[in-house]
């Protein structure tokens, strides 16, 4: 991962998307692969193998994927370069009516591979990316695994990317594992979680542990509580079917806040080996109590405004029931028993529809005592907070009390800021840039293994349950444009605390 430098490109290999008709192929996979290709981190001799059930030529499939990255480039004001974009497309096979049930689809696609292989000297490296909707996953696997095509014995790496969602409660995601073990073994999975390709996501472990000044205090001791927010600003646009049948806990929190709770709450790794911060993350889980009803809030938007631009409620959406029960938005307390976290909270939050697009991880040191204070005007110390801002805005703020200027003493709480693009030039990057090249390279740091993913579903597994029984009879209980429902508030109120207002930190 990108702690260790990314300096040489991986070894030569086939990459085949099941799926290459799909928007995530056009809208993050094809990208990612050109702004490899920019920084010269794509393998030298790459084919590029497309499965999907449409008829397609290879030409076509070249062009439509190509003409949708013409226009992301357009987006940025940039023009294509062709001599990159030939890194890319030099070998681009569509494996036309690719049925992903059929054996003959496998059949055609081991002689391709085969071919390519003998054609490019590819190593026999295989990269397989499920680029398609959960419920193909393990049949893809048992077929792929039933065509020989992922032996752990075979000539070069046979690796596979399983997308999200991974199971939709504890049981799906345990039988997708024994499914996916069944056919390769563990270190062949890579489940990506694409929060963890976020650069200010992966810089939790450098804030960490590259500094001599953070995990001293990073501990009960010196921590009143951590505040985590993914607020989107977005509705469920055109996925009302998929998320009708998944909502906001399911959505966002198993995977990506649990991720950033595993980054900002797992005891220090002993390297920067996979498996010593996979071994950390899962000894962490661990350690978190499972969440109970009371623990949790949910919530559902109603129609409203957001940046002055009227919205509908959740329920007027395409594909969504008139009478929907599915949340939208959801808060919780989680508590972790460990010696370093027991007895400081952790709030989580996430919704759709939110005032604006905003993901932080704030850690609240405690209040400094009071007494030295006692003779002077300032009736209440502000607590310090680090922020840590994962989008927009990337960066890190430490806010502290400071003088006024003046006779009196008055204080005021003050930031320090660092932005990454102060000091960082961000090479363009769709955020599927180091997943993609790590697979390629057998690191397996960023990705989720089987033990963690069930471990998350473990812990969310009673609210699900229990909210499947009962009526949120409250919905729709926040306005679209607003901070959430109150009772998120609520949440926090009970333990004498409050949420950190949902807003850009952009001035001070
Ligand atoms: C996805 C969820 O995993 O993450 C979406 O399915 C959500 O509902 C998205 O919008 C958020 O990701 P990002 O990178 O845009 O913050």
């Amino acid at each position: 991962m990108s702690i260790q430098s990314h300096n040489s490109p991986p070894p030569p290999c086939a990459i085949v998307i099941f799926g290459a008709n799909g928007d995530l192929t056009k809208r993050l996979i094809v990208p990612a692969l050109y702004n490899l290709a920019r920084t010269g981190l794509l393998p030298e001799r790459l084919t590029l193998i497309g499965v999907d059930h449409n008829k397609k030529t290879d030409a076509e499939w070249q062009a439509a994927v190509k003409d949708f990255l013409l226009g992301v480039l357009d987006k940025n004001g940039e023009a294509l370069d062709e001599k990159l974009w030939g890194q890319v497309a030099r070998r681009m096979i569509f494996l036309s009516g690719g049925d992903f049930e059929k054996v003959e689809t496998y059949r055609r696609l081991s002689e391709c591979l085969e071919a390519e292989d003998r054609r490019d000297n590819l190593g026999g490296n295989v990269l397989f990316y499920m680029a398609v909707a959960d419920r193909f996953f393990a049949t893809i696997a048992r077929m792929l695994g039933e065509a020989g095509l992922v032996s752990s014995d075979a000539k070069g790496f046979r690796r596979l990317i399983v997308e999200k969602p991974f199971g939709h409660d504890l049981e799906s995601a345990r039988s997708l594992n024994a499914c996916l073990l069944k056919y390769l073994k563990e270190d062949q999975i890579y489940r990506i979680d694409h929060f963890l390709g976020k650069e200010t996501v992966q810089n939790i472990m450098a804030l960490r542990f590259a500094n001599g000044l953070f995990e001293p205090i990073w501990n009960r001791d010196r921590i009143d509580h951590v505040q985590i927010t993914v607020a989107e600003s977005i509705g469920v646009e055109t996925r009302g079917k998929f998320y009708e049948a998944t909502g906001a806990m399911r959505d966002m929190v198993p995977n990506h806040l649990f991720q950033l709770v595993a980054m900002t709450a797992m005891e220090p790794p002993v390297s920067f080996e996979a498996e010593d911060i996979r071994a950390k993350k899962a000894e962490l889980f661990k350690a978190i109590h499972t969440l109970g009803l009371t623990d949790v809030v949910r919530g559902q938007y109603d129609a409203g405004a957001i940046a002055g631009t009227p919205v509908k409620a959740y329920r007027a959406e395409d594909n969504v029931a008139r009478d929907s029960t599915v949340e939208t938005y959801t808060a919780m307390r989680l508590m972790i028993d460990n010696w370093r976290w027991a007895g400081v909270p952790f709030y989580l939050r996430t919704g759709k529809r939110l005032n604006i697009r905003s993901s932080e991880i704030a850690i609240r040191f405690k209040q400094a005592p009071y007494a030295l204070f006692r003779d002077t005007p300032v009736d209440e110390l502000d607590a310090d907070w680090l922020i840590l801002r994962i989008q927009p805005d990337e960066g890190i703020r430490l806010r502290f009390n400071a003088k006024r200027p003046g006779p009196a003493m008055t204080l005021e709480s003050v930031s320090m800021r660092f932005n990454y693009k102060d000091y960082f030039h961000q090479a363009p990057a769709v955020g599927y840039e180091t997943l993609i090249y790590d697979c390629l390279t057998g690191d397996a740091t960023l990705f989720q293994r089987a033990d963690q993913v069930e471990a998350a579903w473990q812990l969310v597994e009673p609210v699900l349950k229990g909210w499947q029984g009962t009526n949120p009879r409250h919905f729709p209980n926040y306005a679209a444009g607003s901070e959430g429902p109150i009772a998120a508030n609520d949440l926090l109120a009970k333990d004498g605390r409050s949420w950190r207002a949902i807003r850009i930190l952009g001035g001070k």
